[in-house]
């Protein structure tokens, strides 16, 4: 089977995930650019077009489509949203206009009759997702959010610098929300995947790495304007993970039906979507993070009555 992949929002985000596709040795064929912008995205698709004779990809086709283009996708990657910019302190700041987008952008989806996986990149993030996912007719396993993917990546390049060591050295993960409120799952932190961090990092190191891969979106940002090839790049591993069906344990947001909020846990995603979540034993101090965390993003959740 050869995929067919539907992006809406095709902004700094959208368009850095089609061009990863772009070069990847992957199964997909076909891609559609959603916009509200009809004449930049043509010429997005265009200009991406142009990379196709020589790009690695198995890709034929990129073009700008509306939402009846999207009805036979097997894959939507949602990352509409509210601008970046580089004076935002909080992704909680989007949450009201990204509802109003999302709201729109899910009416379309369900009336073109969609039926694939929904990727979500949107912030805030684990709000967005669920909103996603509820106006999915609560189809929970088919909707996945980059969740905590991109923070972990952070954290394993924040560790890795500081010690010096190789990248791929270093294992573990972040979790909860991919917001303020994430936490790192430091019993899972392992170099070389058995030596426990805490014999490398003394406590205080701990927190600052911790405090410094939350901020660093909002850094990059301060910066450039925006983030985008972390994120891109994150999903574009959720990517694999389905068209592949790799079944690989990752850190993503996917539904808690106990709190009833989507939020980062291990999870294992296939071609069918969610397979598994919640898969790591959280010692007792980070399950009070998580209970916290929880809550955080279902008071952002009832803000919006979702
Ligand atoms: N999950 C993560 O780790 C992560 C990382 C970075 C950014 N983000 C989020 O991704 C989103 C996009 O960021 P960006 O930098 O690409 O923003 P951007 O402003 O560059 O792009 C957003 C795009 O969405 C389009 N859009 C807006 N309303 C739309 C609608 N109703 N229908 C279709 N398209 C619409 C805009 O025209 C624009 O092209 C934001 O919510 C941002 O916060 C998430």
């Amino acid at each position: 089977m050869s995929y067919k992949i539907g992006i809406i929002g095709c902004g700094n985000v959208g368009m850095s995930y089609a061009y990863s596709l772009v070069n990847q040795v992957i199964d997909v064929n076909e891609i559609v650019l959603i916009d509200i912008n009809k004449e930049k995205t043509v010429g997005k698709a265009l200009d991406l077009s142009h990379s196709l004779a020589f790009s690695r990809s198995y890709i034929n086709n990129i073009s700008y489509g509306d939402y009846e283009s999207i009805s036979d996708a097997d894959i939507l990657c949602i990352t509409a949203g509210m601008p970046q910019g580089t004076k935002k302190v909080s992704r909680m700041e989007d949450i009201e206009g990204c509802n109003k987008i999302i709201e729109e952008i899910m009416e379309n989806v369900n009336k073109a009759n969609f039926r694939g996986i929904i990727l979500v990149a949107s912030n805030p993030l684990d709000i967005m997702t669920l909103k996603i996912a509820k106006m999915y007719n609560n189809n929970f396993s088919l909707v996945i959010g980059t969740g905590t993917l991109l923070d972990t990546s952070r954290l394993r390049y924040e560790i890795a610098n500081k010690l010096g060591f190789p990248l791929k050295s270093i294992s573990g993960y972040i979790f909860g929300e991919h917001g303020d409120s994430q936490f790192v799952a430091w019993s899972s932190v392992k170099v070389n995947k058995t030596y426990d961090i805490k014999d490398y990092l003394t406590e205080k190191e701990m927190l600052d790495i911790e405090e410094n891969v939350k901020k660093d979106g909002f850094e990059v940002a301060k910066l450039q304007g925006y983030t985008c090839y972390g994120v891109a790049t994150a999903l574009s591993k959720i990517t694999r993970c389905i068209i592949n069906n790799e079944l690989e344990e990752i850190p993503v947001s996917t539904y808690d039906p106990e709190k009833d909020v989507y939020i980062s846990s291990l999870s294992v995603i296939g071609n069918t979507g969610v397979i598994k979540n919640k898969l790591y034993n959280l010692d007792s101090k980070e399950q009070e993070l998580y209970d916290i965390s929880a809550k955080i993003i279902k008071d952002g959740a009832d803000s919006i009555k979702i």
